[in-house]
């Protein structure tokens, strides 16, 4: 009874499967105590074997089961602790890292071709006067261009701003007027920014769209100086071979104005719907400061000149990577994204 007691508390203290192997050993071994104790039963009288031995039979049969529900338990047990242990050999689950969005790829490329002509980037308010969005720029209260500009005003009741003074900018052109109201010529500045208009969205139209605005004045700055500053540009960011185009227009603010086009990178001047099948996308306004403008900031029209221009930065960015549509770049669909 004493092997009993003792061999299954050990057995149910067992903590692993080779610890109990060895308890097993112990009592059921070939010099197990159980072992040894059943072949004493041979030395007893006659008439006391049965009852013994029967007994040692009925241990042995309880220290076998026990051994066996134990050592199960036990491999149970070890399979769910391999499971959760860590192997720090194995490779790692690699996260998904972000990357820059195309736009702002576009953007610093843009920064960096114009600091290589020693421009500086200046940033603005997005809620801007009429003053700096429409009036410096030789845009008076009743002027018809004012109409292409799909204004968006802002509520001005219950505050201290005068009703139809404040909106949000519509043309990065805004900031012509802050900047050059502080800093004497020569000026050399790009403006990269968001604008909005009251706009029909479409395949190349958006009513919230990224612009970035440039203006240099300086003594006996020249139209070819326009001309050669905008070819550059275009090349370094689109590649050498594109085909450039210039057309006039109008724009109040700048005299002559200029319309510059680059041959459609989307149909290659074929003819798709991005570029209303005239082969040619429009891709960077500009012109020579109107003089209006440069006195309406306090500079000398007679001594200093200069020219401005924009360069539409969805539409840049939609070019150079072959783009049907304007609003890709806004889907938050990531495998658009994950292209770049
Ligand atoms: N601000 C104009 C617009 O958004 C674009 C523009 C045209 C800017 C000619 C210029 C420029 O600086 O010279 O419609």
């Amino acid at each position: 009874m004493n092997i009993k007691n003792n061999a299954v508390s050990l057995i149910l203290e067992a903590k692993t499967p080779e610890e109990l192997e060895e308890i097993k050993l112990q009592f059921l071994g070939r010099s197990g105590a159980l072992t040894v104790a059943m072949k004493e039963i041979a030395k007893l009288p006659q008439e006391r074997r049965p009852e013994i031995g029967a007994l040692a039979n009925e241990v042995k049969q309880i220290l076998e089961e026990t051994i066996k529900t134990t050592g199960n338990s036990l491999k149970k047990q070890k399979t769910s602790q391999r499971i959760q242990k860590i192997d720090i050999t194995e490779p790692g689950i690699k996260p998904n890292i972000g990357h820059l969005h195309p736009m702002t790829q576009v953007l610093s490329d843009v920064v960096d071709v114009f600091k290589t002509l020693g421009f500086q980037a200046a940033d603005g308010p997005e809620i801007e006067l009429d003053k700096y969005n429409f009036e410096i720029l030789n845009i008076p209260k009743d002027h018809p261009a004012r109409d292409t500009q799909q204004s968006l005003y802002l509520d001005a009741r219950g505050s201290d701003l005068i009703p139809g003074e404040v909106l949000l900018r519509t043309q990065t052109s805004a900031m012509q007027g802050r900047v050059m109201e502080k800093i004497r010529p020569p000026v050399r500045v790009i403006v990269p920014g968001k604008n909005f208009r009251y706009e029909q969205v479409d395949a190349s139209h958006g009513f919230e769209f990224w612009q970035v605005e440039g203006f240099l004045v300086d003594t006996n700055v020249r139209l070819t100086d326009l001309f050669g500053t905008i070819d550059y540009v275009l090349r370094k960011l689109m590649g050498e071979h594109i085909k450039i185009r210039f057309a006039t227009t109008n724009f109040p603010f700048v005299e002559p104005g200029v319309d510059t086009y680059i041959e459609c990178t989307v149909c290659k001047g074929r003819g798709c719907s991005f570029c209303k099948n005239s082969g040619w996308s429009e891709i960077m306004p500009a012109g020579m400061i109107h003089p209006n403008v440069l006195k309406a900031v306090g500079y000398d029209s007679q001594k200093v000149s200069g020219f401005a221009f924009a360069i539409g930065l969805s539409r840049l960015v939609t070019l150079r990577y072959q783009m049907d549509d304007l609003r890709l770049l806004t889907n938050p669909d990531m495998r658009i994204l994950e292209q770049f």
